[in-house]
């Protein structure tokens, strides 16, 4: 059994974050981490977790003993706040009226929700489903995708992850997902996800390359029904060129593939777009949504599909208790009003250039970081100890967080070594630079 860590966010297990839960003193946290450790199943990346929350507002989370970490991680649900009132008090009247509404009615919140959303995506994407949580929403685009093109056998990128349920895992690409698992789904071809820093094809000019491996691995398998990927990857925060999604999309039209984008961390304003994917002029046959349409509130995730595929109305492709949620669907319909009345999207690019810019003057003082990537509120630094060499430097990542944990910031680890910025889109310019100060001060530590 493979036994390496997950690469997706910082460890649960390692030395620094034991030097953490020792080192914090405080009687009632230190109970409710034990009670936390005791009560639930440990899983990587979860419990044992690493502070006890007792609030959360704006840009902060707020731990038991009153402690504020301004949240760049947020787990992406974060777009329009924590507590958002707007959205608080849109999903308080609902309450009052209808909380639920079972399946086989219908409600007029939720149509409306549809509505909005195809109104926001260019046509053809005209078809709504919802789920109660991304994996399920990733879950029903590969449904979509067999029974539209006949084809069961999927692309996705190694290292990519889609969600947490046996398919999702199967399509996805982070091996320590499937590790112990045994067999899952079959046909899920993987290719090199297209990286501007390191990797297989490190130094060659331009991305086309990872998209010809598209091509290369569609004729020597054949029948790939599916290519799904995120457009802007998350995590470690990769940005492939316009170049590079046209020609994926010249594959997919020439193949008869569906192209599934996943969003579900970077729709609604991450990029500076409302939709990631409106930053390279092409568009996906199926879009996912989740985390943040939410409103930072309600769990809810969603698939917008190409009109042309509405033709399975005797096959089950949700089925969702929670599915149709009133609830969740008015705090989606008030996170996007909040987007839209408050210029989020302009806003946030404004904010991404000031912090682009503070970032790469961090870059020119400290040899540890050996590159920034990013758009909108969405950026990558990657440590290295070595610039040359590109060697990872996973420990001083570590060190970082920690630090900056310790004065009041959050934020997750990527890949072992790429600190992921995040913020919440309504984070002002003097929360931004004392966040940056924060960081600099503990980059500045350890380089
Ligand atoms: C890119 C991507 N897809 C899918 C998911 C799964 O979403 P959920 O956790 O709501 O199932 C995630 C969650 O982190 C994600 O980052």
């Amino acid at each position: 059994m493979y036994t390496g860590s997950i690469l997706e966010g910082d460890s649960n297990l390692s030395e620094a974050r034991k030097k953490w839960a020792a080192a914090a003193n405080d009687p009632e946290t230190k109970a409710t981490l034990t009670s936390d450790a005791t009560h639930f199943l440990h899983q990587a990346l979860s419990t044992p977790c690493l502070d006890v929350l007792e609030e959360c507002e704006g840009i902060y989370i707020i731990n038991q003993q009153g402690k504020k970490y301004m949240d760049f991680h947020g787990n992406a649900v974060h777009q329009v706040g924590y507590r958002n009132p707007f959205v608080i008090e849109k999903v308080k009247e609902q309450l009052d009226i209808m909380p639920f509404s079972p399946r086989r009615f219908t409600n007029v919140k939720s149509i409306e929700l549809a509505r909005k959303l195809t109104s926001l995506l260019p046509s053809p994407l005209n078809r709504v489903l919802f789920a109660p949580g991304g994996t399920s929403a990733i879950s029903m685009a590969l449904k979509l995708a067999r029974l539209v093109t006949g084809k069961f056998k999927t692309v996705s990128y190694w290292d990519s992850f889609h969600g947490a349920s046996m398919d999702a895992i199967s399509a996805g690409g982070e091996r320590e997902f499937r590790a112990g698992l045994g067999p899952l789904i079959p046909g899920c071809e993987r290719i090199p996800p297209p990286n501007s820093y390191r990797g297989s094809f490190s130094g060659i000019s331009n991305d086309l390359v990872y998209a010809e491996y598209l091509e290369y691995v569609v004729e020597k398998e054949g029948d790939i029904g599916a290519f799904i990927a995120e457009p802007i990857r998350n995590t470690d925060v990769q940005v492939p060129s316009k170049a590079y999604w046209k020609r994926i999309r010249e594959i997919c039209d020439k193949n008869n593939i569906v192209l599934i984008f996943d969003e579900i961390p970077t729709a609604f304003g991450r990029t500076g777009k409302m939709f990631a994917f409106e930053n390279f002029g092409i568009q996906p046959d199926i879009i996912c949504l989740g985390k943040g349409l939410g409103g930072g509130i309600m769990p809810l995730a969603a698939i917008v599909a190409n009109e042309s595929y509405n033709r399975f109305g005797d096959v089950s492709l949700g089925h969702f208790t929670h599915e149709k949620s009133p609830l969740a669907a008015v705090a989606a319909l008030a996170m996007i009003e909040f987007i839209e009345s408050h210029q989020l999207l302009e806003k946030t690019n404004q904010k991404g250039e000031w912090m682009k810019k503070r970032l790469h003057a961090m870059k020119e003082k400290y040899p540890l970081i050996g590159d920034i990537r990013g758009v909108g509120l969405l950026w990558g630094v990657e440590l290295v100890t070595d610039p040359g060499a590109k060697t990872k430097a996973n420990k001083q990542a570590e060190a970082v967080l920690y630090d900056c944990l310790q004065n009041g910031m959050s934020f997750k680890i990527s890949q072992g070594n790429t600190l992921q910025l995040a913020p919440p889109l309504i984070i002002t310019e003097e929360q931004l630079a004392e966040a940056m100060n924060i960081l600099e001060k503990a980059i500045s530590k350890v380089s």
